[in-house]
């Protein structure tokens, strides 16, 4: 299976129902201390009657961000323009998005690192002083005009904060990281969309859906409207745990929530490199993937969850990898886990 091909716990693909977007703070599971921060700020703007402090949200893909920034906008009852760093290509671009926003109105920008460095800085003066700076007429006549804006919030959103110019970050009032979801709140984010999708699952099945959910809400509710169909055909419509285990077996979605891919990269540095340490790019052309997809799509879980051990030498395998896929005649203890 190639990672261009349908990936069922690929977290980057986004195939979500809007259904099953919280729309208040109140029904955001998990992510405790930012849902109370960002509560108390939303409490005192409307107070104040002002505009809502600068937000910047990262974190990995999956995990809610969206979600978050238009709970904002809903709980502070201002509109929200949406658009992607990526999408923003001349600075007129960004010129015309923020001199059409309203007082209080919410901007978010999703992939915020991907905007170009000189369309960043026309969000400097934006963010600081709600003005931006026109560069009018050729040669000679050129003149500067400031245009005056409306008080906004902009919401920015990265997975990648690392690649994020310092200027930009700075300008932020708030910044929030979130987190993978433990498993009691996967555990309450597949209630809901149980009752969302009035669909009926048994207390057994929702704890196996989400240890398997690699803690992002994103894959849980993907996971579930898979299993969902195996459980109409094959049970009428109950998710019991026998189904749920059939489908993710289907799936090839094991009792971690690795999958065909995750597998073959674990194996290639246990079986092919002798369990590491070996550079990413070995591994890449091994089992013909693209590093930099393995890099950001990949590995975070795996080391996140102590399958993999980053050193300077290379990626090496952990324990953990050997044991999940049956291997561990290969490990050779702990030796080669502290280069
Ligand atoms: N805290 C939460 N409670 C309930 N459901 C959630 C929560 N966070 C996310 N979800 C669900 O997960 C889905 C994915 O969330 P979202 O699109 O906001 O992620 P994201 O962080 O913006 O991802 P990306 O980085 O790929 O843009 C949402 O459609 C929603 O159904
Ligand atoms: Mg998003």
């Amino acid at each position: 299976m190639r990672l261009e091909e349908e990936r069922l716990v690929d977290p980057l693909k986004k195939d979500e129902d809007l259904e099953l977007r919280p729309k208040f703070l109140s029904e955001y599971i998990g992510q405790k201390e930012i849902k109370e921060n960002i509560g108390i700020y939303i409490k005192a703007a409307k107070l104040r009657s002002e505009s809502l402090d600068h937000i910047l949200l990262y974190g990995p893909p999956g995990l809610g961000k969206t979600t978050l920034a238009c709970i904002i906008a809903n709980e502070l009852e201002v509109p929200i323009k949406i658009t992607n760093g990526g999408v923003i290509e001349k600075s007129g671009d960004l010129a015309a998005i923020l001199s059409s926003l309203t007082e209080g109105e919410v901007l978010f920008i999703d992939e915020i690192h991907r905007l170009p460095t000189f369309i960043e800085e026309v969000l400097y003066s934006a963010m600081e002083d709600y003005a931006i700076d026109i560069v009018i007429g050729k040669d000679e006549t050129t003149r500067t005009i400031r245009i005056d804006l409306a008080p906004f919030t902009l919401i920015g959103a990265t997975t990648k904060a690392g690649n994020l110019s310092s200027p930009l970050r700075d300008r932020f009032g708030v910044i929030e990281r979130l987190d993978y979801y433990s498993n009691e709140d996967l555990k309450q984010i597949i209630k809901r969309t149980s009752k969302v999708l009035n669909s009926e699952i048994e207390e057994e099945a929702i704890n196996n859906l989400s240890l398997r959910s690699r803690g992002t809400p994103r894959i849980a509710n993907r996971l579930f409207k898979r299993v969902r169909d195996f459980a109409l055909v094959l049970n009428n419509g109950l998710i019991s745990n026998d189904i749920c285990n059939k489908a993710l077996e289907r799936l090839k979605i094991d009792s971690n929530g690795l999958d065909e891919i995750d597998k073959r990269y674990l194996e290639a540095i246990i079986v092919r490199f002798n369990g590491g340490p070996v550079g990413i790019l070995n591994i890449a052309a091994n089992i013909s993937e693209d590093s930099l997809t393995l890099e950001d799509v990949i590995e975070p879980y795996l080391l996140k969850e102590g399958f993999i051990k980053r050193t300077s030498k290379g990626r090496v395998a952990l324990k953990k990898a050997y044991v999940s896929l049956n291997l561990l005649d290969n490990y050779k203890g702990q030796n080669n886990e502290n280069d």
